[in-house]
């Protein structure tokens, strides 16, 4: 048996509107575990906080597509933490594994949907936080919407947007490993540069500042052969009205509808999915889940080559994450979110 002290934020009530602290409880408690056999404890150092977070805590049954988060409940999230006590035969003391271990320092599983990632091959000298973003659900997210639904073409216009954010970043760099010229829509000036100058896309929007449907009609003479969509809304009817005859658009997600409390009507350019005979198709990142290995092969290969770059956003401690994850929506992550719950050992 081990007595250990263990935080958590547990959901308090579905959030109207943007997430707010109070929407969550903080509890601090001591906790004696006694595993049961098939049975491991994990340490969380690491917490992924992602859009899709907001969906799962929304009382809209709309916006599910998987259980929603019980009232009362630790709040569901993505960990990477190190097995402490282990009576899984898979899992040894001192491994590392990813699973969705929940807002919490300590978690107990059963072992099923955890990935041990101690068993797979890591880049030297980069943090292992790598898998929660190139080489996890953000880096499978971006390869499959892009490859198996865009379906770039060497020469072909790609425009993505949220593209200085986690999955749209790579989405970009992917693009460009194909072969595709690559148009960037992002918030801010520094955003922007980050783009065009250290991940060498050919053109990037400030939507905050810059008319997008007039930059895209300029940018993209020949119109959009790909929009990745990550935002919705106003963006997305400036790229409808752009696009290219058979364009493709991998509905990856809509970031701006996440905290609407009222729908709103449109897109009013939807039209022109008929007149330039275009695939609108959504997915989930999950629905690839038999195809990661091939995924994960090209993912470390291009890493390796220096061909995909990433930024982290971490913000230290637990107690910050109900505050934190506004981030994603007000902008202010530069890169992959995540929170740091404690130091791993050296
Ligand atoms: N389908 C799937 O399986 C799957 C899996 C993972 C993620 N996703 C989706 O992928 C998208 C990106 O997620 P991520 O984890 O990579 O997050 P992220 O892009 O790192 O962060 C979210 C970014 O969205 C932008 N944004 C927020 N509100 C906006 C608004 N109203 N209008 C325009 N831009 C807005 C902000 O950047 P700016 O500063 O540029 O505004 C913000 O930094 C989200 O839509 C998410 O739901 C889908």
């Amino acid at each position: 048996m081990v007595k250990l002290k263990n935080r958590q934020w547990r959901l308090a009530n579905h959030p109207v509107g943007m997430i707010k602290e109070s929407d969550f409880n903080w509890v601090e408690e001591e906790v004696e575990y006694e595993l049961q056999e098939g049975e491991l404890l994990v340490k969380n150092y690491y917490l992924s906080l992602d859009p899709a977070n907001r969906s799962w805590i929304s009382a809209s049954p709309k916006s599910h597509y998987i259980e929603p988060v019980k009232i009362g409940d630790v709040m569901r999230g993505i960990t990477i933490g190190q097995v402490i006590e282990s009576k899984n035969p898979k899992y040894d003391k001192g491994e590392y594994v990813i699973g969705t271990l929940g807002w919490q320092d300590y978690s107990v599983s059963k072992g099923s949907g955890l990935i041990n990632i101690s068993l797979l091959p890591k880049p030297e000298g980069v943090s292992i936080t790598i898998y929660l973003n190139v080489l996890g659900m953000i880096g499978l997210t971006a390869y499959f919407g892009l490859l198996e639904i865009g379906k770039p073409k060497v020469g072909e216009t790609l425009v993505v947007s949220a593209a200085a954010g986690a999955v749209g970043s790579l989405v970009g760099q992917i693009g460009k490993i194909k072969g595709c010229r690559v148009i960037g829509i992002a918030g801010t000036e520094e955003k922007c540069k980050w783009l065009t100058e250290e991940l060498k896309f050919d053109g990037a929007i400030n939507y905050k500042t810059e008319s997008v449907y007039k930059r895209l009609k300029e940018l993209c003479p020949n119109g959009i052969d790909i929009y990745y969509e990550n935002v919705g809304g106003k963006i997305l009817d400036a790229a409808l009205a752009n696009l290219a005859v058979y364009a493709r658009i991998p509905v990856c997600g809509m970031i701006s509808k996440y905290n609407l409390t009222e729908l709103q009507p449109g897109p009013s350019n939807i039209v022109q999915i008929v007149t330039k005979r275009a695939l609108m198709q959504g997915f989930i990142v999950n629905d690839f889940l038999g195809r990661i290995s091939e995924a994960m092969l090209d993912l470390m290969t291009w890493f390796n080559e220096g061909k995909l770059k990433y930024r982290e956003h971490i913000v230290q401690g637990l107690e910050n994450a109900p505050r934190a994850i506004n981030m994603l929506f007000d902008g202010s992550n530069k890169g992959k979110l995540i929170i740091q719950i404690a130091k791993e050992p050296t």
